[in-house]
């Protein structure tokens, strides 16, 4: 997907039609448009989105009104007004035009709008057609789950990864990378025509086919029941977080409960983090168990080993020399040890023969002396490895009473909290407290609900065995029966590679992150993608978790959209030179991102400037004066192709007018005009 043009019309703050052409050239991906607080650089980001999906971002207040209020002002009553966002792009070989528009009549002073309404037209080889569809086609070229990682808010950055959002990160990247249609194909299609099989074989093949199917049928709704409730569960975990958090954000509000409050948001951030830190350990111990446990019981064997080993070589059992020229003595003579006579030719002068040229009797001594240096070996891997896990132990411990001190302070902080003389407060805790408990509840029914599943799982894995065994008399029947089997087996055989492929990517994803965000981050933080898809950051390398800032979870934010463009990228080129269409899906994707700098410091500004445009091959950025100044600047100038300003018109009598330094040159900023709008302006470079 490539970015030509976006033309607002009457569009919120811009009264009237504005372009911005976004076309770039090759090592130059950046667009830049800079324009100060309430210019409508959020606005912009939210005409891509509102074109393409008809919907605007969470930080939009009153998104109702869509038409710019001096548009809708200056309209008669009874006359027709309208506001409008298009987009045009170029997407594998083929134009796009998305146009989405509201039009209403003006009936009264407050907007009223119908639903707006989409088209999408699609030109190849100079030939345009409407598209019928439209919201499915922009849907395949770039999925709405996908946007948060190439339409956001730099400020809102940190909100990525965190809550609710771990779920749809996994999702977004399994669409990105095309898991989905594997997980679509184990999920419903697969299952749908075993099912379908099974129904037909039953018929046909009675008995024990019947009660077979039967009892999976039985136990195939029972588990769609339990899934079922458990997705209600996890809704409801989601809105009693919520509720958790809104009274959380009101005693901060409240004079009096916000000091308390405040300990105990702190408590909880690092009740997270030790909790995270205690599974690590556990993780820890349990591999390390399970990679060198075995050490732990040789103990006994190894000295065995070595007093065998000492002893042969100080009575010269050993050397293998001395057995050869024992046979070879024997060969002479022409008589084995028991007298048998072994004259050349018989059978027995062969088998001497053979064992005479036998490397193994060379090796024997080296064999022997290799397994003595092994089993000292293993004395010391065993002293180290329970000197490990006595470690890790003391550090569970610590942990472990780490969490009791932060879980009793938080129990005290609740307490007072209680005790506040001050009616609001004891609402408010009380209503924290009802939807916590609510929720951790919830939390432990969604946990039963997952082991269930995973119960009848086995139940069905088990009766879809014995039906594939079953014997049946029918042809017809057993003819199914084979189909079913054979589903079957399909289905094994794309849960494997779903796992494969999600570890692969997952793998891919992980290292880049930890590249981008070493490449930016100035301290020795390492991020990690867990098997959950959950990004996680830790102080070092193997250390526990990192304490993060908001400013540093943006930089890993940023790491993280930067890694997954340029994998989709990657990709997508792989699959131009290669021609394997629908493997993988990627593709290259155009970044739009509405004051990247968020909380940033310069000396990170500074550092995500330079990544930034090698991130991806074109990058629109929407950003303020003030979050760019100096090397910032410089970095981004050196990247961009157009630059814009958006410029913001007040009618205030006695606001001053400013301007922007862009290239050595002062461009107007803010200037004085009839009412408040602002006007988007290119800048020649
Ligand atoms: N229908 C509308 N008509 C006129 N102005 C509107 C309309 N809707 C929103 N606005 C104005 O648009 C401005 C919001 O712009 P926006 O949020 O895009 O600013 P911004 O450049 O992102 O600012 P900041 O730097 O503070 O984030 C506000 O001043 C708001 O009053
Ligand atoms: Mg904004």
């Amino acid at each position: 997907m490539n970015l030509l043009k976006l033309t607002v019309e009457n569009f919120r703050v811009f009264h009237g039609r504005h372009v911005l052409k976004l076309d770039v050239t090759d090592g130059k991906p950046a667009v830049l448009i800079f324009g100060m607080n309430g210019a409508g650089k959020t606005t912009l980001l939210n005409a891509f989105t509102w074109a393409l999906y008809g919907t605007f971002t969470g930080d939009v207040e009153h998104q109702d009104r869509i038409i710019n209020d001096r548009a809708w002002a200056e309209a008669a009553f009874g006359a027709s007004v309208h506001a409008a966002s298009r987009l045009e792009f170029e997407h594998e070989g083929a134009l796009f035009t998305v146009l989405r528009e509201v039009r209403a009549v003006k009936a009264s002073e407050a907007q009223d709008l119908p639903r707006p309404t989409l088209a999408v037209t699609e030109t190849r080889h100079g030939e345009s057609i409407e598209v019928k569809n439209g919201q499915d086609r922009i849907e395949k070229i770039l999925p709405e789950g996908l946007r948060r990682f190439f339409l956001f808010n730099g400020e809102r950055m940190e909100r990525m990864f965190t809550g609710d959002g771990a779920g749809d990160v996994q999702d977004a990247i399994k669409t990105l990378m095309g898991l989905e249609i594997i997980e679509r194909a184990i999920g419903d299609h697969l299952p749908a025509a075993s099912r379908k099989l099974t129904a037909a074989a039953k018929k046909l093949g009675g008995g024990r086919l019947q009660q077979l199917a039967d009892a999976q049928e039985k136990v195939e709704q029972q588990k769609e029941a339990i899934r079922r409730e458990s997705l209600k569960l996890s809704e409801n975990i989601s809105a009693y977080k919520r509720e958790v958090d809104a009274a959380s954000k009101a005693l901060l509000e409240n004079g009096q409960a916000a000091p308390l409050q405040k300990r105990r948001v702190r408590l909880a951030k690092e009740l997270e983090q030790e909790k995270i830190r205690y599974q690590e350990l556990q993780e820890k111990h349990r591999r390390a168990l399970a990679e060198r446990g075995f050490i732990a019981f040789t103990s006994g064997v190894d000295q065995t080993v070595i007093d065998l080993a000492e002893g042969m070589r100080k009575r010269q059992e050993l050397p293998a020399g001395i057995q050869r020229d024992f046979i070879t003595g024997l060969l002479e003579d022409g008589y084995c040890m028991c007298g048998t006579p072994v004259p050349a030719g018989s059978a027995g002068h062969t088998a001497l023969l053979e064992r005479l040229e036998n490397a193994g009797l060379a090796d024997v001594q080296a064999r022997w002396m290799n397994l003595r240096g092994n089993a000292s070996r293993l004395i010391d891997a065993r002293k180290a490895l329970l000197e490990e896990l006595r470690e890790i132990s003391a550090e569970l411990q610590a942990v472990e009473a780490r969490i009791n001190d932060l879980d009793a302070e938080e129990t005290d902080i609740a307490r007072q909290l209680k005790g506040v003389d001050v009616v609001d407060v004891q609402k408010l805790e009380d209503r924290r407290k009802e939807y916590d408990d609510k929720r951790v509840e919830a939390l432990g029914a969604h946990r039963d609900a997952e082991r269930d599943m995973e119960r009848m799982e086995e139940e069905l894995t088990r009766l879809r065995r014995q039906f594939r065994a079953a014997k049946v008399e029918d042809a017809e029947a057993h003819r199914l029966q084979r189909q079913v089997a054979l589903v079957d087996e399909v289905l094994e055989a794309f849960r494997r590679i779903l796992d494969v492929r999600t570890a692969e990517v997952r793998g891919q994803l992980d290292a880049r992150v930890k590249g981008v965000f070493s490449r930016i981050c100035i301290k020795p933080f390492t991020p990690e993608l867990t098997p959950d898809f959950e990004l996680r950051l830790h102080a070092t390398a193997a250390g526990p978790a990192a304490i993060r800032s908001t400013g540093e979870n943006q930089i890993l934010g940023l790491s993280f959209v930067g890694a997954v463009s340029e994998m989709a990228k990657k990709i997508h080129d792989r699959k131009q030179k290669t021609d394997e269409a629908n493997l993988d899906e990627g593709g290259i994707y155009p970044v739009v991102m509405d004051a990247p700098f968020g909380n940033l410091d310069i000396e990170y500004q500074d550092q995500v400037a330079e990544s930034l445009p090698q991130l991806t091959s074109q990058i629109v950025t929407l950003l303020s004066q003030s979050q760019a100044r100096g090397r910032v600047l410089e970095h981004l100038q050196s990247a961009a192709s157009r630059v814009y300003v958006l410029r913001s018109v007040t009618s205030k009598e006695d606001a001053k007018e400013q301007t922007i330094t862009i290239n050595d040159r002062a461009v107007p900023y803010v200037t004085r005009g009839d009412f408040e709008h602002t006007v988007l302006e290119e800048v020649s470079l």
